[in-house]
């Protein structure tokens, strides 16, 4: 997915929300000191920062880390203080920092679409974590058999007879492990549509069985396996993967 400028005001308004308390639990477990890779507008980042964690999050893109860096601006020098930001590609990054804990957060993992490029991301998470850190993240986990095609249309008000409407079609290839999706953010004002924005990304599908054995295969050890964000355990009808892994010896 490439994140142009304009639509990132509005990406808190939608998508994932009910992660927070696991990353923000695991932080606390792990050291309260994490990197967050593809921090995005710091969504999270800030909120583990407001319980006390040192937060570093990295992004390749400039646009999210501006929308980031005008959030965190706007809370308290203690919250400030704790959260670096740095533009960097999971795929090849060099810290120069190793980190207790680390997280992946709203699917990003699978924005990685070949194999090297999840390997490449998995060796610098496994030289950034320290022995024996945790690293944690979660994946869409798409049934063989859903439907090919999916599209879906949500709303916010934005309060001032302003309101967004985002709307997406979805593709999904599970043979070619691939999905592609087409983003609308349209904005109303007094019923008037005034702007429009277009994103178009593509994913991977993984397997349960595919990322199982690619953790095995880098460095890290599953410690466990959940359906979603509140621990419940993963079947086949579970709609998200959320794994969190030790570091092993050696990638
Ligand atoms: C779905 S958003 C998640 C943002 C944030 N982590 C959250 O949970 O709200 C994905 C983010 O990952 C970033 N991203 C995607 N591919 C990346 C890559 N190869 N390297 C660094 N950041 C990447 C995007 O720019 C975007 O900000």
């Amino acid at each position: 997915m490439t994140y142009r400028s304009g639509a990132e005001r509005f990406y808190d308004l939608f998508g994932t929300k009910d992660d927070v308390n696991f990353y923000r639990e695991l932080a606390h477990e792990n050291g309260d000191r994490a990197l967050e890779l593809g921090v995005g507008t710091a969504r999270l980042a800030i909120e583990l920062a407001r319980d006390g964690v040192e937060v570093w999050g990295i992004d390749n893109s400039e646009h999210m880390l501006r929308a980031a860096r005008r959030k965190i601006a706007k809370e308290p020098p203690e919250v400030r203080s704790l959260i670096t930001l740095r533009r960097a590609d999971v795929r090849d990054f060099d810290l120069h920092e190793t980190f207790p804990f680390i997280y992946f957060p709203a699917y990003t993992f699978d924005h990685l679409l070949i194999r090297e490029d999840q390997i490449n991301a998995l060796r610098c998470i496994h030289r950034h974590l320290r022995p024996s850190g945790v690293y944690a993240f979660d994946l869409a986990h798409v049934r063989e058999g859903e439907p090919n095609s999916d599209w879906f249309i949500e709303r916010r008000d934005l309060g001032e007879g302003q309101m967004v409407v985002r709307s997406g079609f979805l593709r999904r290839d599970y043979t070619a492990r691939k999905a592609s999706i087409d983003l609308f953010y349209d904005v109303y004002v007094d019923g008037k549509m005034k702007e429009r924005y277009h994103e178009y990304g593509e994913v991977y599908i993984h397997t349960p069985e595919g990322i199982r054995e690619l953790l095995e295969e880098n460095g890290f050890r599953i410690k466990a396996f959940y359906g979603d964000h509140r621990k419940k355990p993963f079947t086949e009808e579970s709609k998200e993967m959320v794994i969190i892994t030790e570091k092993r010896g050696s990638p």
